[in-house]
């Protein structure tokens, strides 16, 4: 499954038997996390990622993109890459055939390990994304991303190579690109020095369990709305508290279910 390449200082070179068509036109980046995506559309990336934080990050070789384009991989004349559901059905499923080779080619050069390299599907189905999740993905050397079309992927191919399946939430999209850059993007900004200052990621929603506290800008007053008066008295325990307290007020309103595995959490730990 792997194929491993020499590193010559940041760049990879490694033999490859990929055809012309599959091979990006940027050299790959020794030690930079890497995102390999196989899609039916490998135009739309990097997409917004190409954008702010994420697209500087990728300029400067912090991380980077791969993608597999699935349509070289299909069947015949007309590169076919789906078929009809087995046993009926509306729409069309992504053959088995086609994907596994498209796997198998995005897998050259990637680590056997699934912690170093995860491999995922990107479906409604799956579990959903989060931050914890980006931190995982965060960790490993990169990751495989696998975009759907139509009804979904062979439930073969999901079983063949024990795929991870990630959801976004409870809605149904097109396919799995907007997805894959969402993922990603939470990923690319937790890599060490992606954002600028390191500390909002440590103190943003969800990083202690929490949803984060309302922020405010100048001016000072808006429309007759004023800055709570806390923020503008340079006292930094008084602000702390105040935020922490409006974090945990959030957090009960509207995340009851986050709330409860943080007390959860503080209860546990006080037990022991
Ligand atoms: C139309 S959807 C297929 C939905 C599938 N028939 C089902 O009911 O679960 C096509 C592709 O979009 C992607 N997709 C759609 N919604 C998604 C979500 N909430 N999270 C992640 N991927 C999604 C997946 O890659 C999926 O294979």
């Amino acid at each position: 499954m792997t194929e491993k390449g020499k590193s010559h200082g940041r760049l990879l070179i490694g033999a490859t038997a990929k055809p012309r068509e599959l091979i990006e036109d940027r050299p790959a980046l020794a030690r930079a996390w890497t995102a390999r995506i196989i899609t039916l559309f490998p135009q739309v990336f990097p997409g917004v990622l190409g954008a702010s934080l994420t697209g500087k990050a990728l300029d400067e070789g912090l991380w980077q993109l791969d993608t597999v384009d699935l349509r070289p991989f299909g069947i015949g004349k007309h590169r076919n890459v789906d078929d009809t559901p087995a046993g009926g059905g509306a729409g069309m499923v992504l053959r088995a055939d086609v994907m596994g080779a498209a796997i198998d080619r995005a897998a050259q050069g990637t680590p056997e390990d699934r912690a170093d390299w995860p491999l995922i599907y990107l479906s409604p189905r799956g579990r959903p994304f989060d931050q914890a999740m980006a931190q995982r993905f965060g960790w490993a050397r990169g990751l495989t991303l696998i975009c759907g079309r139509f009804e979904g992927l062979d439930q073969r191919v999901i079983d063949h190579y024990g795929i991870e399946e990630v959801s976004m939430g409870d809605f149904v999209m097109t396919g799995g690109e907007i997805a894959a850059q969402a993922l990603i993007d939470a990923t690319v900004r937790l890599l060490p020095g992606v954002l600028g200052n390191e500390a909002s990621a440590q103190e943003e929603s969800f990083a202690s369990g929490l949803l984060e506290h309302p922020q405010y800008t100048r001016p000072a007053e808006w429309r007759g709305h004023a800055i709570p008066t806390v923020l503008m008295s340079g006292h930094h325990g008084k602000i702390a508290e105040w935020r922490r307290e409006q974090s945990k007020e959030l957090t009960k309103e509207r995340r009851p279910d986050l709330w409860q595995a943080v007390c959860c959490d503080k209860l546990n730990q006080d037990e022991n």
